[in-house]
């Protein structure tokens, strides 16, 4: 069966642009991909958000699985549960704010705990998450994009094709709301920014292309 795994990452529920952003993506994926799967990982969520790795964390990571004890294993579980969410999934969304011109510290976290020697990178530093895809639905204030003069301030979106590559997907389609702090400032309705780039969300969802099982 076809699987999406969604991670989300802004704190701001309903005024939160690159959660719209993955609303209208979600509506096209089902469209596009009817009986798919979808598992949420939002990193907003208490219950979803990793903590920050921590030194009984690594000891348990630098030890040989026949080594793990009990306490080990059960330190790396929500890792592991992480981890078997991106194996599992055919096409990944991420969907977040920009930060200081990157992303916000829980997507960081998240990514130190699925980029894992032996899981989703091979012991020779090949990725091992082959034959995916992944959508990075970006909000921000500014605008990054090509001609723009900050454009080399991109970080947030090169960080992130950097870690889907090596963990293995290179098939990355980058959707950029560029300039939201027009909703932020109320000079433009969140429908209003977000007409133009709905075209773009429902080709990345892949409507109206035949998609790979
Ligand atoms: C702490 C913080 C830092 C931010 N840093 C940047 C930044 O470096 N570049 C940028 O373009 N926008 C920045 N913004 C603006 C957000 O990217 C923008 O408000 C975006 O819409 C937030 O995503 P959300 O609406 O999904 O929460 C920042 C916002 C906050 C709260």
């Amino acid at each position: 069966m076809t699987q999406l795994l969604v991670v989300e990452t802004s704190p701001r529920g309903a005024q939160s642009v690159s959660r719209q952003m993955t609303q209208r993506f979600l509506a096209a994926w089902r469209t596009a991909h009817p009986g798919g799967h979808v598992v949420h990982r939002d990193l907003a969520d208490a219950d979803g958000a990793p903590p920050f790795v921590t030194a009984p964390w690594l000891h348990a990571y630098f030890t040989p699985p026949a080594n793990q004890t009990q306490a080990m294993r059960d330190e790396l579980r929500l890792s592991d549960e992480m981890v078997a969410e991106v194996l599992a999934a055919g096409h990944i969304a991420i969907s977040t704010p920009v930060y200081n011109y990157n992303v916000p510290a829980s997507l960081k976290a998240w990514v130190d705990h699925i980029v894992r020697k032996g899981a989703t990178l091979g012991l020779d530093g090949q990725g091992l998450v082959k034959g995916k895809k992944a959508t990075l639905l970006m909000a921000s204030g500014g605008v990054y994009t090509e001609g723009s003069p900050i454009r080399d301030r991109d970080i947030a979106t090169q960080y992130l094709r950097l870690i889907l590559g090596v963990i293995g997907i290179e098939d990355v389609t980058v959707v950029a709301g560029g300039g939201a702090k027009a909703v932020d400032l109320q000079a433009q309705t969140m429908d209003g920014f977000l007409a133009p780039l709905q075209a773009q969300i429902e080709r990345a969802a892949g409507a109206g292309i035949a998609h790979r099982a």
